[in-house]
């Protein structure tokens, strides 16, 4: 199954699945390509760097629609099967969502449905839950509403800032995401409404 990575920033979720790919933790999987909104993010440089193929579909200048338009094209190009958000700080069109219904994954650091959105490590702190987490979910269109396939919880301690947190859920959210791709190229699930379980046979 190939594998299309979008990303806009440091990309270390994007090398966790590069590394579960090259160590064999994600069987039959290989990435086909790292998509970037933005030719500066450094996640691109380090893609290109383990001798991935990468691509910048600049966003500034193009509508929503155009710029969904040509990375829809370059994953088609690369004959993605699964494509992979991995901290893509783009919103997806209707247009995009159809294209790859089931087919776009999506990792976000609160357990959902708590704190969808921006910020969501702060919104746990100043909201006072003493557990929160990681997410992988379905996208679909709404705002990191989609079908969940896995969650891991992270405590929330008393001296926590949004950095000491963030960078101890961005350690869950890296085993939690090859864990997870894993699953859905195995085909070892089933949907059933929002659903998303082992397949028992
Ligand atoms: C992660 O916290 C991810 O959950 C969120 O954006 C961040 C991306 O980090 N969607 P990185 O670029 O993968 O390092």
């Amino acid at each position: 199954m190939k594998i299309g990575i979008l990303i806009s920033g440091r990309g270390s979720n994007m090398l966790a699945l590069a590394d579960a790919v090259s160590e064999g933790r994600i069987p039959g999987a290989e990435i086909a390509v790292v998509i970037s909104d933005h030719a500066n993010a450094p996640g691109l440089a380090l893609a290109a760097e383990r001798g991935l193929t990468t691509l910048a579909v600049e966003r500034q200048g193009r509508t929503r629609i155009e710029h969904d338009r040509e990375t829809i094209a370059a994953l088609h190009e690369q004959r993605v099967d699964l494509i992979c958000l991995a901290g893509y700080m783009r919103l997806l069109s209707a247009e995009f969502i159809e294209t790859f219904r089931h087919r776009i994954l999506n990792i976000h650091p609160s357990l959902l449905p708590s704190f969808p959105g921006l910020d969501a490590q702060r919104q746990a702190i100043e909201y006072g839950v003493k557990w929160t987490g990681c997410t992988v979910h379905f996208v679909d269109e709404t705002l990191d509403g989609g079908p969940i396939i896995a969650q891991s919880p992270v405590p929330i301690r008393d001296d926590d800032t949004v950095e000491t947190l963030s960078s101890r859920i961005l350690i869950e959210e890296h085993k939690l995401y090859a864990a997870a791709v894993a699953l859905i190229v195995g085909n070892g699930y089933e949907i059933t409404g929002r659903r998303v379980r082992g397949k028992t046979t």
